[in-house]
Formats: C-alpha cells, sequence, structure tokens
C-alpha cells in the first residue's frame, strides 16, 4: 500500500476490551455507549485512535474472537446504531477507531458453518477447509470430526469451535485442498471483503487483523497470504482510502509487502518483546538485557525497508499485564521506551495506571491464562470500582481485590502519578514529528545487561535522542553531536558532556540534537 492514511502517522492507539471497561447496563458486562461515555477520558490522556476488541455476535467461547454474525454487535453491547454513534461521537473529537477484523475463522455457530456442515451441496460447502473423508485430518492443528452427515474434518484455527475458513492452498497436494484462485478460496475472500465494507461504509476507521498470516495454508514462506492480502487490501485503498489496516503477524517484511500499514511486534515467536516487559530478568525491570530484541527489530526494520511501521503494544488481552512484571517507577521508563519508537504505540486499558494482573481467576470465555489480564477497569473506589452498578457476583471478571488496586480518580490529579507521566510522554511525542510514527530510528546503546537503551530518532530538520536507563548503575556512553536542549528527563536524568553523556540509574531524558 502506498503512502499511510494522514491521521496514522501520529496516532496512539488506546486499546479497549470491551466486556471490561465500562457498563452503563448495569449488567455487569461493558458496553459500547460506556466507551461512548469515556471517550473524553482516553482523550484526556492523549490517545486519538482506539482499537476495539470484538464485539460482534458471539457464542464468545474465545472472547468474542469466534463470531458468528460479523455484521452484528452483540446484545449485550447494545447495537449497531451504539456502535455508529461511538464513530462518529470520536470522529467529532477528532479520534478514530478501528475494529477487530477475525479473518481467518468463526465460531461453528455462524450460519455458514452450519450450512457448510450439511452433506448436501450448497453454496457454503466450500465456505470452510475440509477433507473429502472424516479419516483424513487436514492442516495438522487439529479438526472437527463426525459432527455431522457431512464426510470430511474441517480444519480448526485456534480453539477447537473455531472452524478455519477457506483461503485455498498456496501448494495443494491433496485432491480435497482448494487453490487459492478456486471459487470456493474467492467466494470467501469477497465475502470478508463485504464485511469490512459493511463498517467502513458506516463509519469504522479500519481493522486490526487478527492472526492474519495464518489464512492460506501450506504457505510456507507466506507468499499465497501476501497476494491475498494485496487483493484485499488493494479494495480497501481503492474504495476507503482513509482506513487503517493493522496486521496481528509479527513479520513486517510480509504484512507491508501485504499491503497493511503497520504490524505488530508479537509476544511470541522470534520477536524478543518478552526480554523486554514478561520474563523472568525483564530489561525494564532493571535486571535482564534487551540487546537481542534490539538486534530483532534492526532485522525486521531493515527488511522493511526502514519504514517503522512496527506497532509495539505496552500489552494485551492475550499476554500478562505490564504490572506483572516491571515494578514501581520502572513502569514509567518503559512507557519513556514505548511511547518514543517508531510505528504507532498501543496501550491496553488500564496500564496507563499500572493496573494489576489478577492472579488465580478461574478462566472466563476462554481466557484462560489471560484472564487476569481482563478484569475491569478501575475507575475510582465506589462499587466495582466504578466499572458497573451490577451486583459484584454478576460482573464478567472480578475487579481486582487487592487494597491498594490503582484508579483513574487516584491518579488523575497527582503529578507524580503512572497515568500523569504517561500523559506527558504523550504529548511530548505529539509536539514532535520526529517522535512520531514515520521518523527514523537509529541505535545508539543496545542495553545490553547493566546498560542504558539509547536511541536517535530523526526526521528532516529534527533530531532527538531518547536514553532510557532502567538498571541501578550510572551509564556513559558517547555521542557525537551536541545536545541543544533537553525536553524530557525523569529520575535524575542525565549529565551532558562534550561529547558523551551519563545516564543516571532508573533515569530517561530525551534531548534535541
Ligand atoms: C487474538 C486472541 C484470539 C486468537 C484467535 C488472537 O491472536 O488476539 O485473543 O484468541 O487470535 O482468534
Amino acid at each position: 500500500m502506498s503512502d499511510n492514511p494522514k491521521w496514522l502517522n501520529n496516532a496512539v492507539f488506546y486499546e479497549i476490551y470491551p466486556q471490561s471497561f465500562m457498563d452503563t447496563d448495569c449488567d455487569g458486562v461493558g458496553n459500547i455507549n460506556g466507551i461512548t461515555e469515556k471517550l473524553d477520558y482516553i482523550k484526556d490522556l492523549g490517545c486519538n485512535a482506539i482499537w476495539l476488541n470484538p464485539c460482534f455476535e458471539s457464542p464468545f467461547g474465545d472472547a468474542g474472537y469466534d463470531v458468528s454474525d460479523y455484521c452484528r454487535v452483540a446484545a449485550r453491547y447494545g447495537t449497531n446504531d451504539d456502535l455508529i454513534n461511538l464513530f462518529n461521537e470520536a470522529h467529532r473529537r477528532d479520534m478514530h477507531v478501528i475494529l477487530d477484523l477475525v479473518p481467518g475463522h468463526t465460531s461453528w455457530e455462524h450460519p455458514w458453518f452450519k450450512e457448510s456442515m450439511k452433506a448436501e451441496r450448497n453454496q457454503f460447502t466450500d465456505r470452510y477447509v475440509w477433507t473429502d473423508s472424516i479419516w483424513e485430518e487436514p492442516t495438522g492443528y487439529g479438526s472437527l470430526r463426525g459432527i455431522s452427515d457431512r464426510d470430511g474434518s474441517c480444519a480448526v484455527n485456534f480453539f477447537t469451535h473455531q472452524p478455519a475458513l477457506n483461503y485455498g492452498f498456496y501448494k495443494p497436494t491433496r485432491p480435497w485442498q482448494q487453490s487459492v484462485d478456486s471459487q470456493g478460496a474467492i467466494a470467501t475472500r469477497e465475502a470478508m471483503k463485504d464485511v469490512m465494507k459493511f463498517w467502513l461504509s458506516r463509519g469504522c476507521d479500519g481493522f486490526r487483523v487478527d492472526m492474519a498470516g495464518s489464512l492460506v495454508k501450506n504457505d510456507e514462506d507466506s507468499k499465497g497470504t501476501i497476494t491475498l492480502w494485496q487483493n484485499m487490501t488493494d479494495f480497501v485503498r481503492k474504495e476507503f482510502p482513509e482506513a487503517v489496516l493493522v496486521s496481528e503477524w509479527g513479520e513486517p517484511d510480509k504484512s507491508l509487502q501485504g499491503g497493511f500499514h503497520m504490524d505488530f511486534l508479537l509476544h511470541f515467536g522470534p520477536s524478543h518483546y518478552n526480554d523486554l516487559f514478561r520474563c523472568e530478568n525483564p530489561y525494564f525491570d532493571g535486571k535482564g538485557t534487551a540487546a537481542d530484541f534490539v538486534e530483532k527489530y534492526i532485522d525486521s526494520y531493515e527488511k522493511s525497508e526502514r519504514k517503522g511501521l512496527i506497532c509495539i503494544p505496552t500489552g494485551n488481552h492475550d499476554m500478562d499485564r505490564l504490572a506483572r512484571h516491571i515494578h514501581g517507577d520502572n513502569k514509567k521508563l518503559a512507557f519513556a521506551f514505548l511511547l518514543t519508537m517508531p510505528g504507532a504505540p498501543y496501550i491496553y486499558y488500564g496500564d496507563e495506571i499500572g493496573m494489576n494482573y489478577v492472579e488465580g481467576l478461574t478462566s472466563v470465555e476462554g481466557g484462560y491464562g489471560r484472564t487476569g489480564s481482563r478484569s475491569p477497569m478501575q475507575w475510582d473506589n465506589s462499587i466495582n470500582a466504578g466499572f458497573s452498578a451490577a451486583p459484584s457476583e454478576k460482573l464478567y471478571i472480578p475487579i481486582d481485590p487487592s487494597e491498594d488496586r490503582p484508579t483513574v480518580q487516584s491518579q488523575l490529579n497527582d503529578k507524580n502519578s503512572l497515568r500523569s507521566e504517561v500523559k506527558k510522554l504523550i504529548s511530548i511525542r505529539q509536539a514532535h514529528k520526529a517522535l512520531q510514527s514515520k521518523g527514523e530510528i537509529e541505535f545508539i546503546t543496545k542495553g545490553e545487561e547493566g546498560k542504558p537503551l539509547s536511541y536517535i530518532r530523526k526526521t528532516e530538520g529534527e533530531q532527538i535522542l531518547i536514553s532510557v536507563n532502567p538498571t541501578d548503575k550510572p551509564c556513559e556512553f558517547k555521542i557525537d553531536s551536541r545536545v541543544k536542549e533537553v525536553i524530557y528527563s525523569l529520575g535524575d536524568g542525565a549529565v551532558i558532556k562534550e561529547g558523551s553523556i551519563v545516564i543516571r540509574e532508573c533515569s530517561a531524558v530525551f534531548a534535541i540534537l
């Protein structure tokens, strides 16, 4: 895809898990109107875009990633009109909303799948990946078998109740494996375009695309999946040039070729993201190393033509809360890094106040270990932390029971709070183009154990040095350019010398060069 829609260049996203953000109809589950009510809160933080996790009809075996109607908001969240109202209210505030598109699979309750299960041939027979005998497994990743009169096994993509949609096989090797240009595969692709069109024409600003790299099967180098996305993203570019597509793929060299505007850095696979935030000794807790992360980041950056369109999230609904591993003011240092990297930053709801991972919960809606990161937003100290007026036993997930749980109310007017620091960091990002999505990056120090992580962000006419030192030792490093002005300092900051900088322990500094 050629140029980004302009709004993406300075977008700072806020990810909302709709179940847990704000409940205005007192059923214990968050809803769309609750999100609309809190738009000013999000805007005040400085975020100008929202990624909304799936909010469509679903049996909720995977929290809505098992869609049973792509074009209808689930009743528990409200109506399509409520969602359209959210788009309008966001636009009125100069904000954008992207939805979560799940193109790889549906729920087994989707009407397409019910038709597809039938023995008689019909319009949906080839909508999913089926073998031609129940005794043959489709892709080696599990299957649905013996569930209807149709003699075949259906491939699944994630949980057993999520049958895989058919976009074809890059290299078919069995008679039942359809090619990428078979009628069935093309019909699926066109049906997914219709879904995109449905929401884009109602005011939605784009999509975060779930498991985007997994659509075409037997596609080792992703060539078939890239071609498929080129077709889909071309359609979006032509019909909705301001719409944004961000992939959950984790390989920017591939996803950007496919036409995505940006790609997520994933917490699984080779990214080393977890080295920074989520491992036994995470770098930002002052103990481990960021060096492998930096190496891999540079590798992806170079492979994607230094476009820097890699989004690094503070967390998300699939991983541990940032605060589970990063303690005290080190969280501020983590944000200083996250909010000065290229690509669009994504703040997972509640991370801006340091919400905790709630330990020991029973799984809710296929969350399993992820459930503790999906607990209700903590607004204030009133009943259910201000999330819902429902009886607490009716809440979607229990509120963090800790007495000292953070709340928005307690942090809003405290200038030393994490939320205030996050707000300050976003405003600095917004004031300097070099710090935004497209500014280039060059690493100066790679955050080896005991060392700071330092880099220069650049655009035409502006160069900003960022140095973040979460370790307990000061560190001196060389720089070629002269520091003109320090624009941000955290902790004891840095001592600027001629040709070098000493960054103090547990400190960060941003300086114009
Ligand atoms: C989503 C998960 C979901 C899975 C299956 C992911 O990557 O983020 O929450 O369970 O896709 O759709």
